[in-house]
C-alpha cells in the first residue's frame, strides 16, 4: 500500500483552520436539519452499542463534510481513519485499511465518487455484511478467502452525487445534502473564528466578510485571515468594515463574493457566446479552466444565485447575471 493512502492532504494554509474545526455537534453552526438527524442516529447507535449506519454527505466543497465526519467520530467516541477515492488505487489498499479498523470505527472516504470501480466492488460486501473476499494466488491456483471485518461506519463524501453508482449509493443508510450557509450563519462562524484567534472585529466587519463568502465557511475563514493581515499591518490588528472593504476589493472579491474567475466565466458566456446556450467544454476552453473545477466549484454557487441556468443545450446567463455585471462595470470594480 502506498504510505499516503491514509493521510489527509492538508494545505499549509489550512493547518491553522484545522484547529478551528468544531469537534462536537453543539459547536457546529448551521446545517440544522443534518445536525438534528445525526444527533438522533448517533444517540440511537450509542444506546444500542452498535456501529452507526453508513453515512453519505454530499454538496459543494467547503461546506463541512470532513468536519461532520470528525464530529460523528468524536460524538460516538471512536477512531476515524481518513482517506480519499483517488488515493486508493488498488483493492489491496482498501483491504489493508478495512482490516485495520476496530469495532465501531469510522472510515471517512472523501471524493468517494472517484474510487476505482474494482475498489468500489470490495466495499459492497464490506458495507453490507462486514466481510471482504480477498483473492490469493494466481491463475489456476488462485482462491478467494473471506475475511471478517469488525462492524464499522463508512462516511462517504462527494461533491458529485450523480456520479456515484447506484449500488454504492444504495448501501448508505443515511444520506444528507449539505446546503449553502446563510449570511447570518456565516457571521456567527466568523465571530467564532475571530474569538479563537483573539482578534477584535466589529459587527459590520463580520457581516462584510460573511456576505462575501459565497455561502461557504471555508471561504469565510480564508477571507477572515486575509482581512486580519490588512488589519494587523494597517489598523493595529482591529478588523473594521473599512479593513474588510480594502482587503476584499484588492482581492477582487465583489460584494456578493464573486471573484475574477466567476467574472471570467460569466463574461465568457456573455461576450464570447452571446449569453449561451454554450457547452461546458467550450466555456472551459475559452477561459482556460478545467471543466470539472468549473462544474464543482464555480457553477453551483452561480446556479444558486440564479445567474446561470443549465439547459439541455448548454449553460445560459440569466438577466440577473447581466444586471450584476453591468453594475460591477459601472462601479469600475473590475
Ligand atoms: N468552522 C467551519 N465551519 C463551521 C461550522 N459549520 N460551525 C462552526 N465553525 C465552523
Amino acid at each position: 500500500m502506498k504510505n499516503n493512502v491514509l493521510t489527509e492532504q492538508i494545505l499549509p494554509e489550512d493547518l491553522e483552520i484545522l484547529s478551528l474545526r468544531p469537534k462536537y455537534l453543539n459547536e457546529y453552526i448551521g446545517q440544522e436539519k443534518v445536525k438534528e438527524m445525526m444527533d438522533i442516529f448517533i444517540k440511537a447507535a450509542k444506546n444500542r452499542n452498535e456501529a452507526l449506519d453508513h453515512v453519505l454527505l454530499y454538496g459543494p466543497p467547503g461546506l463541512g463534510k470532513t468536519t461532520l465526519a470528525n464530529i460523528i467520530a468524536n460524538e460516538i467516541g471512536v477512531n476515524i481513519k481518513v482517506t480519499s477515492g483517488p488515493s486508493i488505487e488498488r483493492s489491496g489498499d482498501l483491504a489493508v485499511i478495512l482490516t485495520s479498523l476496530e469495532p465501531g470505527d469510522i472510515l471517512f472516504i472523501d471524493e468517494i465518487h472517484r474510487l476505482p470501480r474494482i475498489v468500489e466492488e470490495i466495499l459492497y460486501p464490506a458495507m453490507e455484511d462486514f466481510v471482504i473476499d480477498i483473492i490469493v494466488g494466481r491463475d489456476s491456483t488462485s482462491k478467494s478467502i473471506r475475511v471478517e471485518l469488525p462492524p464499522f461506519t463508512l462516511v462517504g463524501a462527494t461533491t458529485r452525487f450523480g456520479d456515484l453508482s447506484s449500488p454504492l449509493r444504495d448501501r448508505f443508510g443515511v444520506v444528507h445534502k449539505l446546503e449553502y450557509y446563510t449570511t447570518e450563519e456565516l457571521t456567527l462562524i466568523c465571530k467564532r473564528t475571530a474569538s479563537i484567534f483573539e482578534t477584535e472585529i466589529h459587527e459590520d466587519a463580520l457581516f462584510e466578510i460573511a456576505r462575501r463568502s459565497r455561502g461557504t465557511p471555508r471561504i469565510t475563514n480564508r477571507l477572515f485571515r486575509r482581512v486580519r493581515d490588512f488589519a494587523d499591518v494597517l489598523n493595529h490588528g482591529i478588523v473594521s468594515k473599512e479593513m474588510c472593504e480594502l482587503a476584499l476589493n484588492k482581492l477582487h472579491i465583489d460584494e456578493i463574493g464573486l471573484d475574477n474567475k466567476d467574472y471570467d466565466y460569466l463574461r465568457g458566456i456573455i461576450d464570447n457566446f452571446q449569453g449561451g446556450p454554450v457547452g461546458l467544454e467550450s466555456i472551459a476552453a475559452s477561459i482556460g479552466e478545467e471543466a470539472t473545477t468549473i462544474e464543482d466549484v464555480y457553477e453551483p454557487f452561480l446556479l444558486q444565485l440564479g445567474f446561470i441556468q443549465r439547459t439541455p443545450r448548454g449553460r445560459v446567463a440569466t438577466d440577473k447575471a447581466y444586471k450584476h455585471l453591468k453594475k460591477a462595470h459601472n462601479e469600475r470594480l473590475f
